[in-house]
């Protein structure tokens, strides 16, 4: 199996990543690392362990990372899943008390791939220390539209910084918006996966009904689950179609054209995909 790190901030559609994650078996889930993002740090880490008690999967560890204000409790819920995280069981005692940059640095091999679906402090640090990732999977970005500004989208604003290091230094497959805001998780979708996950998206679907711009007016109703778009990619390579850009992080943290060339996820087979995390997340 392909080891697998996660770095994430849950997070509605980081729960979905999550699970997929952890009921794929083409992956090893070596660990959950957390970020601030959604909601603030003590919220995504208790939330990271609460999904991995629901999920059956409290040997994975979590390595708690770096704080910072949470953004998008408007989104995610003030509790970070949709005001339900207290439907998911409790799980405290499951946090590892390790650095995130050592933890990065003792467990990434050759083959480790990190999945970052959430603000990239944690990730812009570890490069820093000097830290390789052999393929580094980041959702965030859009090119020529955001979701937080007209230009930038949640993760790379929340950390605009970090963002431009991964985009200059980490050698990324960036996972923008321009795909995952195609990826609808429609409400057939919805109905036929776990509904434990299903339960955590009412007040995305609330906000989604608000902004009619980021709504799917005119298309089908659901919700967009952006970071599990990324975190198929990690366990089945080749899900998204590739294409390398010239590309550069501005100071608003909105991705430009520039001179470092990466990676971006232009396509899939949403239907397919759909159908094959349908599949894993059901129960
Ligand atoms: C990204 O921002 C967060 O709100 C989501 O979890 C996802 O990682 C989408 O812009
Ligand atoms: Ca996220």
């Amino acid at each position: 199996a392909i080891p697998l790190i996660i770095d994430t901030d849950p997070g509605v559609d980081d729960a979905f990543a999550i699970a997929l994650a952890a009921r794929s078996p083409e992956v090893d889930l070596v660990g959950l690392t957390t970020v601030f993002g959604n909601v603030g740090l003590d919220l995504t880490t208790a939330n990271a362990l609460r999904l991995l008690a629901h999920l059956g999967r409290t040997d994975v560890p979590v390595v708690k990372g770096s704080g910072g204000p949470g953004g998008a409790a408007d989104v995610h819920g003030e509790d970070g899943l949709g005001g339900q995280a207290h439907t998911l069981p409790e799980n405290a005692e499951g946090v590892r008390s390790e650095d995130v940059v050592q933890f990065f640095a003792d467990n990434i091999k050759p083959d480790t791939v990190v999945a970052a679906i959430g603000p990239l402090t944690n990730i812009a640090q570890a490069l820093e220390a000097g830290v390789e990732f052999p393929r580094l999977i980041v959702m965030g970005g859009g090119l020529g539209l955001g979701n937080m500004t007209a230009r930038a989208e949640f993760n790379f604003w929340a950390d605009a910084k970090a963002a431009r290091t991964v985009v200059r230094r980490g050698n990324p497959i960036i996972v923008p918006l321009n795909l995952t805001q195609r990826c609808i998780a429609d409400t057939e979708f919805l109905a036929n996966v776990d509904p434990v996950l299903s339960n955590l998206t009412g007040t995305y679907r609330a906000y989604l009904a608000r902004h009619s711009e980021q709504n799917m007016s005119g298309r089908e109703e659901g919700i967009l689950i952006h970071d599990a778009v990324a975190v198929a990619e990690a366990i089945v390579p080749g899900t998204l179609h590739l294409r390398t850009h010239g590309l550069d992080i501005d100071d608003e943290g909105a991705l430009v054209e520039g001179k470092h060339q990466v990676e971006v996820a232009e396509d899939c087979d949403w239907p397919a995909l759909r159908a094959f995390m349908e599949q894993r997340l059901s129960v």
